[in-house]
Order: structure tokens, then C-alpha cells, then sequence
């Protein structure tokens, strides 16, 4: 989703800006623009398509200037075009403004200041809001860009992370949140702004996340931070824990297949002081605090979207099963609007990669109101939902940068396996000899992963094969039906191809109608209580003519016979499977993506980060 990046100081702005927006490039976006004061002149850029247009488009124009604005957009409010496109600019000519989020009374704003005489050259709620500042701000005599963004703020509705500069004020880029992230890196005479720390960590490991409701008046030499009641906060400087590396591809073809392949080092890092396999315990002290109100709860909420809502619905079947606590999963979006049942001491997992997601950041702080406790399962550090959470579990998988989750879900689902099993325990609601071996066999995943990477290229084999579907079926039982949603999920953001997922035995009540020579089934069909009712679906299907991949357990004798294709995996507990189980359906949607000659990191029209509703 659209990206922000800001930079004031000693050293030119337009490189430190455009190699910001590269950076942002994985959060999805359909332009790009850059605002920049060269002394006292200010030269807007702005084109549609990748940043490497914006940078063409720039070539041999103007780009002198110690400040700069640059952002990506993600279409809201318009089409993508060059028009649409931000930065954008005041009538006056001299404030220019980015902006990440939506204002929701822009139509209202805009018909008043139409009705004063002011012309409007895009169809962006952004451009709106400009140009609502400029007029409290000329209208007001004596005061400020900074009194004038304050007052303006206070009247919009919607979320916004902005960054407005003044070609009158060249030594200052106002700032301001609400909903939508800001990071700001300092240095030694200048500072860095960002949507995320991506663009930031080269430059500096000093950061000042901005709360919601906050201004800040960013100055080469200094930070100022205040609420909308003009009250001074002080800065809450954190040092950023993120190697230069883990953002860069290091020698990969695509992110996706870097962050594929680091699965075992991201999952080793998060079982990491957390899994000991000396005296085989779990300690998981973000939520210790929690942990006798979730044992006494009637029940647990689980709050999420896409991949981390499949992540969910695997932790569902989990702590059901270890901790006898009912659990309810609910997409984020939909619990947000449907006015539910949330009571004082309920308990809510929020389940978050990015933790920006504005769905899941509403549907909490709603509840939060209401008493519940959150906990988050958060992979960026930092982040609103990791901030806005009473307790929580980071899952450690470093930066995400391929659009399509990989690393991040099975970091999800370790964190959520090392509660289930330390609360059962706990609870007696699983013996600690089946407590033993689960940990044993999760501190294995590592070693196990590493084992179906090594079987990547026939994998790319299979994927090449069926690259051609039109349809997929994924198919699976009890742990591995979440997991064959997220396979049908991998397989259309990263190929374009329709897929869906599907419980086996469902099957038989409607989709089996699709079943022909042409459409293709994965099974997943590893060893576990359902195995041989799966190997029944599957022979339905290769009885109708249809195509059949199977994921299969090592020794495998049945489905291997029955299925056109198969790929092996090492057998574990039907508990720890989806964690293996995953890994071959995310190559198998890279590879099919790569044989497509799709851009696998930035799928059309995703974003990575979804901070709009
Ligand atoms: C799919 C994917 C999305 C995200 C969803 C939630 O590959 O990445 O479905 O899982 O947008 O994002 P987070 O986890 O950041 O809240």
C-alpha cells in the first residue's frame, strides 16, 4: 500500500528519496511522485507505473534541493495516473503533500471548498486536504502552517500518515499520523521519515515511531513532537534490530524465494529462548502475565486477515485441542462492522505480519474498548498492533518483503504452536508426555523444512507442468484444510490463476461438479487420522478424469499410486504438519508464477501492507 518516504538535512534529498521509494516498492503501488525544495523553488515530479519511470522522467530536470517528499500510491481515490499520482500541490503552488490512508469526509471538504473558488486538478481525497490546510491557513491571519494543519486535522475523518513541505519554509517537513504508520530516523543533522524502516535502516538504527494524533515539525537539527492539543511529547527514541541483508534479495532471483528459503533460519529464531530442549519447556514471557486469565476464559477470539486468518484457523484447531477452550477465528474486516459480543476479560489473539493492517487495528482497538484483553501475534516490531496490544508474542521472522506472506505465516504459526502447547500443559489438558514429544518434534521443523527446500527443483519440475491450469483445487482434512487455503491464496496472488480451497470431504457437496481432464487437485495428504478418508477423495476425483498433485509423507504407499504427481515431505504430528505441509504449496505458487514471467514480489494490485479498509 501507497509508501512514504521524507529526508531534510545536509546531503541531497532526491537519491535518499528515490532509494527510499525502491525500498517501499514491495508494499504494492500504480505510481510514484517526488517533492522537492530546490532553495526556494518547489519542483513536483510525478508519474504512473514503477519508480523507475519517476526516475527516467526525472532525468536532467531540476532534482537540487536538502529536503524531499517521495511516495508510492496505491490506488484509492481515482485511477492511477500521472494526475492522480502524489505529491500534490495547494491552489497557492507552495504546499505540497503525500499521503498514506483515506480522508472519509473529503466529498463534504471538497464541495465547500469548491463552493470558495477553489480548482482541483485530481480526483484524490488528498488533494483535498491540502487544500482545506491552505485555506484555515490563509484564512487565518497570523497563523501558522503548523496551527493550520493542527486545526485542520482535528476536522478530518479518516486515516492519514502525511508529510506536507512549504516552499516559504524550506528548513521543515510537518508530519502527522493517524491509522496509518510513520518512522522517523535520526541522524546527526538530519532525519529520515518513513512509512516503515525499510528506507531508514542504512542511514541511521535511531528511530521515533509516531503515535496516532501526533504531529511532528521535522527540522535538519531537530524533532519536534505534538498532539493535536499543541501539548509538547517527548520523542521515544528505539534502535532498530534489522540487518541491511534481510531487506536485500542477497543473491536470490526474488524475494519470495529468498524468504521461502529462510524458513528454517526464521523458525529456528523464533523457537529461539523460547522452545528448551534441555529440560523440555516452553517460556513464553510476553503473555506469562495473561496466561491464568486465557486458562480461565470461556473462550478465545482470534482476529485477522488473509494469511494470518489461515494462521488463525490453524491455531483454532490447536488450542482446541490442547488448552479445551473453544475458539472462534473471524475475519478482522467482517467483526469490525457485525456489532459482537465482546465482554470485560475476553480474550483476542490478533494475528499480524505487518501489525498495519487497518481491518485488524480497528476491529481491537473496538474491543479494547470493551474490555478485552489483546494479544498480539505480530511480526513488525514496533508496529501499531504490537502497540496497541496488552501483551504478545513476536514471531521473528525479520522483514517481509515479498508481497505474498511465506515466512511470516509459519513464524505465526510457530509462535501460536508454543502457546497452545505451554497453556495445555500448563491447563493439564494434554499429558506431558504428548507435551514432550510435540516439542520434540516442533524443535525438528527447522531441520525438516530444510529437507523439502532440497527439493526444490523438482518441485519447479511439477510447477512448470500444471503452469497452464486454469483451476485448482486444494484439498486437506482437520489441520491441513487451513493450509490448503493458503495454498489456493499463494496460487492466485502470485499466478493469477483461480484457485480454491476446499475441506476434502466437501468436495462431494459442490465443487466436485468442476472435476474434469483439465481441472487440477492438490491434495494434502500427509499421515494423519484422515489420511485414508483424503486417499478416498482423491481417488474421486482421478475417477473423473481429474488431475491430482498430492503432498505426501515420506513411506508413503496409497496416494503415490493414485495421484499424477506427488511431493514428499518429512512425517511428523498431524499438529506440527502445517508448518511442513505449507512450504511445498508456497514453491509450487512461486515457480508457476516465475514459468508465467509474473513479477512474483509485487503481484498486481496487492499491497503488502493493507492500510486502508
Ligand atoms: C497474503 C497476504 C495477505 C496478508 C493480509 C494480512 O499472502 O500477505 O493476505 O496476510 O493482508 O496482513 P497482515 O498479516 O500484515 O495483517
Amino acid at each position: 500500500m501507497c509508501g512514504i518516504v521524507g529526508y531534510i538535512g545536509y546531503r541531497d534529498a532526491y537519491p535518499i528519496v528515490l532509494k527510499g521509494l525502491k525500498r517501499l516498492e514491495y508494499r504494492g503501488y500504480d505510481s510514484a511522485g517526488i517533492a522537492l525544495i530546490d532553495d526556494t523553488k518547489l519542483n513536483v515530479y510525478k508519474k504512473q507505473g514503477k519508480v523507475a519511470a519517476l526516475e527516467e522522467f526525472c532525468y536532467g530536470k531540476d532534482v537540487k534541493g536538502h529536503i524531499g517528499i517521495g511516495h508510492t500510491r496505491w490506488a484509492t481515490h481515482g485511477e492511477p495516473n500521472d494526475r492522480n499520482a502524489h505529491p500534490h500541490l495547494s491552489n497557492s503552488g507552495k504546499l505540497a503533500i503525500i499521503h498514506n490512508g483515506i480522508i472519509e469526509n473529503y466529498a463534504k471538504l471538497k464541495q465547500d471548498l469548491v463552493s470558495k473558488g477553489y480548482v482541483f486538478h485530481s480526483d484524490t481525497d488528498t488533494e483535498v486536504l491540502i487544500n482545506f490546510i491552505e485555506d484555515i491557513y490563509t484564512n487565518n491571519a497570523g497563523s501558522t502552517l503548523e496551527e493550520a494543519l493542527r486545526i485542520a486535522l482535528k476536522r478530518v475523518v479518516g486515516a492519514y500518515c502525511i508529510l506536507i513541505v512549504h516552499e516559504d519554509e524550506p528548513e521543515v517537513i510537518y508530519a502527522a499520523r493517524k491509522g496509518s504508520p510513520l518512522v522517523i530516523g535520526i541522524g546527526k543533522g538530519e532525519h529520515f521519515l518513513a512509512s516503515d524502516a525499510t528506507p531508514i535502516i542504512e542511514y541511521t538504527r535511531e528511530v521515533v515511531y509516531v503515535n496516532d494524533y501526533e504531529i511532528a515539525i521535522v527540522k535538519p537539527d531537530e524533532l519536534i513532537l505534538k498532539n493535536l492539543g499543541n501539548e509538547r511529547q517527548t520523542p521515544y527514541i528505539t534502535k532498530l534490530d534489522m540487518q541491511l541483508g534481510a531487506i536485500e534479495k542477497e543473491g536470490y532471483a526474488h524475494f519470495m524465494l529468498k524468504e521461502i528459503f529462510e524458513q528454517p533460519a526464521t523458525i529456528f529464531d523464533c523457537l529461539r529462548g523460547r522452545l528448551d530442549m534441555k529440560d523440555v519447556s516452553i517460556t513464553l514471557s510476553g503473555i506469562a502475565a495473561y496466561e491464568q486469565q486465557i486458562l480461565a476464559a470461556n473462550r478465545i477470539i482470534i482476529l485477522a486477515c488473509g494469511t494470518s486468518w489461515h494462521a488463525g484457523l490453524v491455531a483454532e484447531y490447536i488450542i482446541e485441542e490442547t488448552c479445551r477452550i473453544p475458539v472462534e477465528v473471524e475475519y478482522a474486516s467482517e467483526f469490525r462492522y457485525r456489532n459482537p459480543i465482546v465482554k470485560n476479560g475476553d480474550i483476542i489473539i490478533a494475528i499480524s505480519q505487518s501489525g498495519e493492517t487497518a481491518d485488524t487495528i480497528v476491529a481491537i482497538d473496538q474491543a479494547k474498548k470493551n474490555g478485552a484483553i489483546i494479544l498480539g501475534v505480530v511480526n513488525a516490531v514496533g508496529s501499531s498492533i504490537a502497540r496497541i496490544s496488552d501483551a504478545g508474542v513476536y514471531t521473528h521472522s525479520g522483514p517481509e518483503i515479498g508481497v505474498a506472506s511465506t515466512k511470516a505465516f509459519t513464524g505465526q504459526l510457530a509462535v501460536l504452536v508454543l502457546a497452545a502447547l505451554k497453556l495445555g500443559v500448563d491447563n493439564k489438558t494434554i499429558t506431558q508426555e504428548r507435551f514432550s514429544y510435540l516439542c520434540y518434534e516442533l524443535a525438528a521443523v527447522p531441520d525438516k523444512i530444510k529437507k523439502i527446500l532440497e527439493d526444490a527443483p523438482a518441485i519447479k519440475k511439477i510447477a512448470e507442468k500444471y503452469a497452464n491450469c486454469q483451476d485448482v483445487l486444494f484439498l486437506g482434512r482437520g489441520y491441513n484444510f487451513p493450509i490448503a487455503l493458503e495454498g489456493a491464496l499463494k496460487l492466485k496472488e502470485i499466478s493469477y490463476i483461480h484457485a480454491e480451497g476446499y475441506p476434502a470431504a466437501e468436495m462431494k457437496h459442490g465443487p466436485i461438479a468442476l472435476v474434469d481432464e483439465k481441472l487440477l487437485s492438490v491434495f494434502i495428504a500427509t499421515k494423519d487420522p484422515y489420511y485414508e478418508k483424503v486417499i478416498s477423495n482423491m481417488q474421486e476425483i482421478k475417477a473423473r478424469k481429474g488431475m491430482v498433485l498430492a503432498i505426501v509423507s515420506e513411506g508413503d504407499k496409497y496416494s503415490s499410486n493414485i495421484a499424477d504427481d506427488v511431493i514428499i515431505v518429512p512425517e511428523t504430528d498431524e499438529l506440527i504438519a502445517p508448518l511442513l505441509n505449507v512450504v511445498p504449496l508456497q514453491l509450487l505458487a512461486y515457480y508457476i508464477g516465475v514459468e508465467k514471467g509474473y513479477d512474483v514480489d509485487k503481484p498486481r494490485n496487492l499491497a503488502k501492507s493493507v492500510t486502508v479498509e
